[in-house]
């Protein structure tokens, strides 16, 4: 069964460790993350973008998968299904197909208005239905045109008016950015996580961007607030080099090495491997025994 993610995150809050959110793809990154998240006993936040949803088909897809997967690997950590970046729209679509957690990211919204008045509206409707729900204050950066030294610092002011709204959980830019650091990347903003910090008391906060940032600045971050952790690139990243060593040494063309199981296999046992050294960094392991 899943669960929503409110409990996990707050015990992760109180117990000064992090718990990763990990992007899933498909059949093979469900399966090998919740294997991690089992064998490392941590508490499992799986989420998906609108955009992987559609490409398994939908997000009923999506969730009807997961929740099966939990049942046939027999997990006994606690799960929940996030969506993540969740526009209006699709946060709507989201909890009708069985997702138990929802992200609204209203930090592209015309105005912050308007990511207050609908975030509320879908704190309401996530309660209502027994989700947890996530919002957004400040854009998280990605590279444009080559440059980005840094990402967006979000408004602690903004940050405590989304808190107030009764958000499970708050995502706010403190210089962190989807996908790979640039070189010239100027480092998490520590400064700015404490004036958060300081304006939302124990709302345990979340770091999109998690791929790449050296495990002192994550380590950091936990021990002032953050509580879950977003991870997408890293495993894509995993898989793929796994992948191409395979084809590289020539194994698909050895017997059946075409079969697709074989040509999938190191790459799903990849991200078992990585995202338990994640769960390892983020402090997780041993949290659901
Ligand atoms: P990365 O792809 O940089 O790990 O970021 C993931 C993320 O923040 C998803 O919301």
């Amino acid at each position: 069964m899943l669960v929503n993610a409110a409990e996990m995150l707050k015990n992760a809050e109180a117990g000064k460790y992090a718990l990763g959110a990990f992007n899933t793809n498909n059949l093979e990154w469900t399966l090998a993350i919740l294997q991690a998240a089992e064998e490392a006993k941590s508490p499992l936040i799986m989420q998906c973008t609108a955009g992987a949803a559609k490409w398994m088909g939908s997000f009923k897809v999506c969730a009807d998968m997961v929740k099966a997967a939990v049942e046939a690997l027999n997990i006994t950590v606690p799960v929940a299904l996030h969506l993540d970046h969740g526009s209006y729209e699709d946060c709507f679509k989201a909890i009708d197909a069985g997702f138990t957690s929802i992200m609204y990211d209203g930090s592209h919204e015309e105005t912050f208005q308007i990511n207050l008045d609908r975030t509320k509206e879908l704190v309401e409707l996530a309660h209502s239905k027994g989700l947890s729900i996530e919002a957004e204050v400040g854009g998280i950066g990605g590279v444009e045109d080559g440059v980005a030294s840094s990402g967006e610092l979000a408004d602690p002011n903004e940050c405590k008016q989304i808190a107030d709204l009764g958000v499970d959980f708050l995502a706010c830019g403190i210089g962190n950015i989807h996908g790979v650091y640039p070189a010239d990347w100027a480092g998490l903003s520590f400064d700015r996580l404490a004036e958060i910090k300081a304006q939302t008391g124990d709302l345990p906060l979340v770091l999109h961007g998690g791929t790449g940032i050296p495990v002192d600045q994550i380590q950091k971050a936990i021990s002032l607030g953050v509580s879950k952790i977003n991870v997408n690139t890293d495993l894509q990243l995993a898989f793929a080099a796994a992948t191409r060593k395979y084809i590289e040494e020539g194994k698909d063309q050895q017997g059946k090495g075409f079969d697709p199981r074989k040509v999938l296999k190191p790459g799903r046992d990849a991200i078992v491997a990585r995202t338990k050294e994640l769960m390892e960094e983020f402090g997780s392991v041993g949290k659901a025994e």
